[in-house]
């Protein structure tokens, strides 16, 4: 497969239009919707013989009726081409219908599937593959799977079983002007190959500008005010109008092909009528045929027509399907998130069983790129109930470490223990409930304040929502928003300062009551009456709890009951405030910065 250490692969290869391995996934996918699927086959043979009686009814009503001055006949026959056609036009209306709807609910199950894979793959995934990648793959791949039953790819036999019927029609008919008819045939078939192999390479180029277009939008919209801020966007605009118009290069190209393709056998169908007439109209001179056949013949080569044009469409959606279908095979193939390990010895001896709460670094090992160690056999332990500091310099590997302990990664080596059970061992969900972990930088989802503090979940009362934001003192700047808890919060919480959202972040770690904490504390320094306001929804949140926090505020590490410091990765140091000011080592050094920082403000 084509993905591997760089993700997901690119919209690049577009290649066989039938692969055998992606059809049985396929159709894994329309199994459950076969009936549907059957219904459109049974449409279609009734459009195509609905459509096969018509230039027959035509030449009856010549030969037998017009000729011979039978108006009731001919009234017959105008009734029943009037059925035939009234019978096409229902038939071919459901038929469009069951195949739409096919599509419809192939993509529907698609779709969820897919979303419901991407909620469970870990966090190494999304750092190999960008955003707009993944959105192209639940939009645009799906939606090229459902091109192929909305253009018909699935009756693409019956189409086959079509042309021979009215190739056999035509001969039974008339031997040797269907043989003289199908002399074209070879004419078209070869033009139908040149196009098809230029159309498809256009084709594939636009697919890869129409990639990179998206990935680009993506990343442009995601930083406009960085490119607003440094005046980017001259430079921006140029790189997006490059793209675009590489985009429009393939595009024209496409479309030359495609119009060429379509005038060249209109002509051909053209030629092929002039070929009837001639030929035809001697056999009409010398009494071979009779002249409804003849216009039987006309009509049955444009229905003979029409299927061989879609044929090549088809080809090219199933192209195009295939390629889509790899994608989302490689996708699918993305191993999710370890659940809980039972390969490995749960409890380790010697821990007291009524600690609740005690978190334990076993010398773990970590990396996200092989030969950049970020961690190199860090050991610690925090005792149930506690509040620790975790300090050190930018990069050091801190946040890491919260990331660790839920399992969104695992160490490359070493331990990590909750009250002595290896946390490998347990299944991430339930680790995650025990944890309340405030990150970094706090992520707002569109919807109410109060729904960004419970995240919907039912367990938490209005009343328990409100009581958190009390607590975590969050209530004041609520209380003055328009709606107060029912303040709309926009995309990434946008509408609110950087303050309001750590708050509420607060909030929401208090209201889900979580055993243990973990906090990320923002390096941005708030006003005195809110670091204050912090300081006492900090203490707050980690009475009674086993709390590591990640402080850059000296006022949080001062009153950690023990503090780490974090080196090179390695605890380079361990011990409360006053005895690592005693040491006069790097927290002595780093406390001193900040308090001479501190007091000059
Ligand atoms: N997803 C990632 N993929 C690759 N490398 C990463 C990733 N996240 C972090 N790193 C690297 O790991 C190292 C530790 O990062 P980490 O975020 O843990 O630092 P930190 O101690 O939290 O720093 P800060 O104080 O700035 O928050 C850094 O060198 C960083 O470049
Ligand atoms: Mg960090």
């Amino acid at each position: 497969m084509k993905h591997g250490a760089r993700g997901v692969s690119e919209e690049s290869v577009l290649g066989k239009a039938y692969d055998a391995r992606l059809m049985r996934w396929l159709w894994g996918w329309v199994r459950p919707h076969r009936h549907l699927v059957g219904l459109s086959i049974v449409l279609f043979v009734a459009v195509s013989g609905v459509q096969l009686v018509q230039p027959y009814l035509v030449m009856v009503a010549i030969d037998r009726y017009m000729l011979r001055g039978n108006v009731a006949g001919l009234n017959l026959i105008a009734l029943l081409f009037l059925a035939a056609i009234l019978g096409e036009f229902l038939f071919r209306s459901l038929e469009i219908y069951v195949m739409e709807r096919t599509g419809q609910a192939v993509i529907l199950d698609l779709r969820r599937a897919l979303f419901a894979h991407l909620q469970r793959l870990p966090a190494r995934f999304f750092d190999r593959n960008p955003v707009g990648r993944l959105v192209t793959r639940v939009t645009t791949d799906v939606e090229s799977l459902n091109e192929v039953f909305a253009s018909g790819v699935v009756t693409v036999a019956g189409d086959l079983v079509k042309l021979l019927g009215i190739i056999g029609v035509m001969l039974w008919l008339d031997t040797r002007l269907a043989l003289v008819t199908f002399t074209v045939v070879p004419v078209m078939l070869a033009l139908s190959l040149f196009f098809r192999v230029r159309m498809r390479d256009a084709y594939r180029r636009m697919r890869l500008c129409l990639a990179r277009i998206n990935a680009t939008l993506h990343e442009a919209l995601a930083g406009m005010h960085l490119v607003q801020l440094f005046n980017r966007q001259d430079r921006q605009y140029a790189e997006f109008e490059e793209l675009n118009r590489a985009h429009l290069a393939a595009d024209t190209g496409s479309v030359i092909y495609d119009s060429l393709f379509s005038a060249v056998i209109e002509w051909v169908g053209t030629l092929s009528v002039a070929l009837i007439i001639w030929y035809g109209g001697r056999e009409i001179i010398s009494g071979a045929i009779t002249f409804g056949v003849l216009v039987a013949f006309i009509e049955y080569t444009q229905r003979f027509f029409q299927p061989i044009r879609e044929l090549s469409t088809k080809y090219t959606v199933m192209q195009a399907a295939m390629a889509s279908s790899e994608r989302l095979v490689a996708l699918m193939a993305e191993q999710p998130e370890a659940g809980a390990r039972t390969d490995l010895p749960a409890s380790i001896t010697g821990v007291t069983s009524s600690a609740r709460g005690e978190l334990t670094f076993e010398n773990v090992h970590f990396h996200y790129q092989e030969d950049e160690p970020v961690l190199n056999g860090v050991s610690f332990t925090v005792e149930a109930g506690r509040k620790v500091a975790l300090v050190g310099f930018t990069g050091a590997g801190k946040t890491t470490i919260s990331k660790l302990l839920v399992r969104l990664y695992e160490p490359t080596a070493g331990r990590i223990l909750l009250d002595g059970v290896d946390i490998r061992t347990l299944e991430p969900r339930n680790l995650r409930r025990r944890m309340g972990v405030v990150l970094q930088d706090s992520f707002l989802f569109r919807g109410t304040i109060a729904a960004n503090i419970t995240l919907d979940d039912p367990a938490i009362t209005r009343r328990r929502m409100e009581e958190a934001a009390c607590a975590v003192q969050a209530d004041r700047f609520i209380r003055d928003l328009s709606g107060g808890y029912d303040h709309q919060v926009q995309s990434r919480g946008s509408n609110l300062s950087t303050g309001q959202k750590q708050l509420l972040a607060f909030a929401r770690a208090l209201a889900f009551d979580p055993e243990i904490l973990i906090l990320d504390e923002a390096t941005s320094s708030v006003d005195p009456v809110t670091e204050r306001r912090i300081q006492s929804a900090l203490a707050k949140l980690t009475r009674g709890r086993t709390s590591l926090i990640i402080a850059h505020r000296l006022s949080t590490i001062v009153s950690a009951d023990r503090i780490l410091v974090l080196h090179q990765g390695l605890v380079h140091e361990d011990g409360t405030h006053a005895q690592l000011l005693a040491r006069d080592d790097l927290y002595a050094r780093l406390y001193r910065l900040q308090a001479g920082r501190e007091s000059r403000k």
